[in-house]
């Protein structure tokens, strides 16, 4: 390197060049213009790296110095939107390390010594990545506490519960919101297993066969607040597996999401009428003036379709790749950002609009009364007067159609009515044909009887602190 300023990046490397870039191919290759977002990582990492360097003997404590006074002056720039980024410097790394030079002069050069890029990067996005799944986990606690405390206040609201799309059974709406909280508490258990793997410091591994100085990479990992250290160079500068992992879980995340949201679309049409959503969460039309349209629940089903398109961009860009680094990595930023970007909004503003849910237990009940959803609770009942459970099923299919045709529900049948079906029959069927009865019968673990889900709210609070 000749010039004491790094401001082409074709200086960065070496005189072997002998013809500059054209324009087209700066910019397909630069990065600088998205990967700035690691520029705190990049620092902390850098940082790190020079004080393990200086203990090692590697630098003097001067050139760590200088390099310590350089990074902050860079940070105070970049913070106040000062620093210019530049594309021929091609990304985050080398920006700042040019910039570092242009600052302290040789230390700044010094800065690299034993690292490479391929190590440098990685361990950037690790870090990053590490920092943005500390922000999530709350978020997707606050997520399971607010579905909780709609679930707290509605455990005897009576929703017919679906198969098919067709009225099932009948089942608290508690039950039916603590089935997303299951789900969101198994996101945040995956969140934390893959914090594990993403928290391993791949530094050190230099370009990809490790480096002849004696780094002391352990300390570089306690520094960082890494967990572990890369056991093996070539690995370390190659997979983004950690980054395949976190996108499995966010698109997973993004589904359940995607599910509660359908269901609240679903819920607030006229045709439901089950609950309504805060105005502030929805739009009205520009030629229907009646209209109130869910548009933050139906935006964050669709924009589960990204998330799930992220994960399809990230393992198709790591599959084939041999071993080390290969510049497709490079692509591995935008989709991971995008990802954490939109399950965060997303998550907010969900726990937001559940929290704030108007619940309709009127229109939930009436709905449960049609559909013969205690059909099960008759065949039940006969079962427990000693008939085999098929006979019963065909028994009530029976009575189901008789009672279609009359155009009235199983528990407004007289009692004589029924008894032409089955003897058996006496008049404490009339309990079990009832919604509550229904309900109360399911006391199972892990069913929607009142007591159990009660039970169920008290295990969530207790976790969820
Ligand atoms: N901007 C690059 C990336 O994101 C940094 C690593 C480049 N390393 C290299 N040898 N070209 O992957």
């Amino acid at each position: 390197m000749s010039s004491n300023q790094l401001d082409k990046k074709s200086e960065a490397w070496s005189a072997l060049f002998s013809e500059p870039m054209s324009e087209l191919v700066k910019r397909y290759t630069a990065s600088v213009f998205f990967d700035q977002r690691l520029w705190q990582a990049d620092i902390a990492g850098s940082l790190a790296h020079a004080e393990m360097l200086c203990h090692q003997g590697i630098i003097s404590p001067d050139d760590r110095s200088s390099i310590e006074r350089g990074m902050a002056q860079i940070t105070e720039d970049i913070e106040a939107g000062r620093f210019e980024w530049k594309l021929d410097l091609e990304d985050v790394h080398l920006n700042i390390e040019a910039r570092l030079t242009q600052l302290v002069g040789d230390a700044g050069k010094r800065l690299h010594t034993g690292r490479s890029r391929n190590d440098q990067v990685a361990t950037d996005v690790r870090l990053w990545l590490r920092g943005e799944i500390d922000t999530l986990l709350p978020l997707l606690k606050a997520m399971q506490t607010a579905l909780v405390d709609v679930a707290d206040k509605n455990v005897d609201t009576i929703l017919p519960g679906f198969t098919h799309m067709q009225v099932a059974q009948p089942v608290s709406f508690a039950h039916h919101l603590l089935a997303y909280v299951e789900m969101f508490a198994r996101d945040a258990d995956r969140l934390a297993d893959v914090r594990k793997r993403v928290n391993q410091l791949p530094l050190g591994a230099a370009a990809l066969a490790g480096t002849s100085y004696p780094l002391d990479r352990e300390r570089v990992a306690r520094t960082l607040g890494f967990d572990g250290v890369c056991q093996n160079s070539l690995d370390a500068v190659s997979d983004r597996d950690f980054a395949l992992e976190f996108s499995a879980f966010a698109a997973i995340a993004m589904v359940h999401i995607s599910r509660l949201a359908e269901e609240l679309v679903l819920w607030m049409s006229q045709n439901f009428g089950f609950i309504d959503l805060a105005d502030r969460y929805c739009t009205g039309s520009s030629i229907m003036p009646q209209k109130r349209n869910p548009d933050v629940a139906e935006l964050a089903r669709g924009k589960s379709g990204r998330v799930v398109g992220h994960l399809m961009g990230l393992i198709t860009l790591m599959k084939g790749q041999p071993l080390t680094y290969n510049k497709d990595n490079q692509e591995d930023k935008e989709p991971l950002f995008d990802t954490v970007d939109t399950l965060r909004d997303t998550l907010r503003i969900m726990a937001e609009m559940v929290a704030g849910i108007l619940v309709k237990p009127e229109a939930m009940e009436r709905a449960a009364l049609k559909g013969y959803a205690t059909a099960t609770d008759l065949a039940d009942y006969l079962v427990k007067k000693g008939l085999p459970f098929r006979d019963a099923h065909e028994t009530v299919a029976h009575a189901v159609k008789h009672a279609i045709g009359q155009g009235v529900d199983l528990s407004a049948l007289p009692l004589a009515t029924l008894q032409g079906f089955n003897a058996t029959i006496s008049d404490d069927v009339f309990e079990v044909l009832t919604l509550r009865g229904s309900l109360n019968a399911r006391n199972v673990l892990g069913g929607t009887a009142p007591a159990q889900v009660r039970t169920q709210i008290a295990r969530h609070r207790g976790r969820l602190g």
